[in-house]
């Protein structure tokens, strides 16, 4: 049984959660593969809203099993807080949550690391989450992580490892002039975090395996966006890990053969939080307006999101990178009262017009974006089907899909679970001549 993926378009908060939620809907099993706690996904059931940072958001659906892959690094504290208040909440997680050995923990040295990376930077910063993303993705590359595989150490050994990193660390912090943590207090929180966690820890690979070879439905799950991939977003504005489709296969240990629907997600307009560039931002009353109406304020950290039009330039980039075969598109209905809505068909940068997202983000710094504007429809369409969308929608649907060659089969028009439109394969049928 083939699997599917599901990868942010933009710079994250794309609305992954809540296409995630509908497809985990006919899913066994949803892997996450990398990131961690930066992350902020919200979905809405009814009068309930949920915030995930950690955990899939398939937990909502009883039979689906969770696994917060390899490719990960993890909070341990905060995963044992979003798993308590998703029991208090009364979702039954007993056996459905997995965590893959080779997972990477974030510890409270990285996430002072962290923020004190970003006070010092001259540039204003990454504009981070300061959750010790950077900091606990560098000691995995430098070969220096504690990994969840060591909470299963005898106690006697993790605490000794544990206090070891503390120590090493702490010569960093002070050379950087911070204040030192004690190794015993980060050692009896991470033995707290074990006892917890240490049952939930597997070699997730077979568990991924057999689920494939037995047939069941799985689907991988991205967490922020293609263009904050380490390799070919917006570097050194990026997050550190792979976001795009082949950190699926690292971040899972799923092989690349094993994907066969790669779905990407993407707003209806463009946002970001963070620094770094951003060509079709509008700083003034049209960015302002998608703002408040999309409500674009961070997960995580409450930041107020930069916004703009869509960018089918970046966008079409995306779907070649990752090989989408398929897109969601969402929040269609923050659209709704534009009197007319533009889109970025092209580049230019300096006298050439440019249609490919360049590779080096200075570039990126000197691109402007050439637009096309398309009709408004000044209709609501939050909880429309298909067929009774307005025409000028329609349009813009159909338009994005042809400046970004690939199909759009669902179509999202509000937070609630019932407010999704599926455009069923063969669009240009489907909506019409
Ligand atoms: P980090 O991942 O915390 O290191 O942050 C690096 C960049 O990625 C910053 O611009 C963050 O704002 C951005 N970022 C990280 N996680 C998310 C997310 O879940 N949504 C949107 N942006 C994110």
């Amino acid at each position: 049984m083939p699997v599917t993926l599901v990868v942010g378009g933009q710079w994250g908060d794309e609305g992954k959660a809540k296409i995630i939620d509908y497809l985990a809907r006919d899913v066994d099993v949803v892997v996450r593969y990398q990131g961690g706690a930066n992350a902020g996904h919200t979905v809405v059931v009814g009068s309930e809203k949920f915030a995930f940072h950690q955990v899939p958001s398939g937990i909502l659906y009883p039979k689906v099993t969770c696994v917060l892959g390899g490719g990960m690094v993890i909070d341990p504290l905060a995963l044992v807080a979003e798993i308590d208040g998703i029991v208090s909440r009364g979702v039954d997680t007993t056996g459905r949550i997995l965590v893959s050995a080779q997972a990477h923990l974030v510890l409270p040295y990285h996430v002072l690391l962290d923020c004190d990376s970003e006070d010092r930077r001259s540039d204003g910063g990454i504009g981070t989450t300061r959750k010790g993303i950077a900091p606990a993705y560098a000691d995995k590359a430098r070969r220096e992580g504690i990994r969840m595989a060591d909470l299963l150490r005898t106690p006697a050994s993790l605490r000794d490892l544990v206090s070891d990193r503390v120590r090493e660390n702490n010569r960093i912090l002070k050379a950087r002039g911070l204040k030192p943590l004690s190794p015993k207090k980060v050692a009896d929180s991470i033995m707290a975090a074990r006892a917890r966690l240490a049952p939930l820890v597997a070699d997730t690979r077979p568990v991924l395996w057999d689920a494939v070879a037995a047939g069941r439905r799985v689907l991988c799950e991205g967490a922020q966006g293609s263009l904050l991939d380490i390799d070919h977003g917006t570097y050194p504005y990026v997050t550190s890990s792979s976001c795009t489709a082949g950190g699926a296969a690292t971040g899972t240990g799923l092989p690349p053969s094993a994907f066969d629907r790669i779905v990407g997600i993407f707003k209806a307009y463009c946002t970001r939080v963070g620094n770094g560039p951003f060509p079709t931002e509008e700083t003034g009353s049209v960015g302002e307006k998608l703002r408040e109406i999309g409500r674009e304020y961070g997960t995580t950290t409450g930041r107020p999101r930069r916004c703009g039009w869509f960018d089918a330039v970046a966008a079409r980039t995306v779907v070649k990178l990752n090989g989408m075969t398929d897109i969601a598109l969402t929040k269609l209905d923050v659209l709704d009262t534009f009197p007319s809505v533009k889109v970025c068909n092209a580049y230019r940068m300096g006298k050439r017009t440019v249609d490919v997202f360049p590779a080096d983000a200075r570039d990126v710094e000197q691109v402007t974006p050439k637009y096309e504007t398309l009709p408004g429809w000044k209709e609501a369409t939050a909880g429309r089907r298909l067929e009774d969308l307005p025409r000028p929608a329609i349009d813009y649907i159909r338009h994005l899909e042809g400046l970004v060659a690939c199909p759009i089969h669902l179509v999202s028009l509000g937070p609630e679970r019932s407010a999704m439109v599926r455009i069923p394969r063969g669009p240009s049928t489907a909506l019409g001549a």
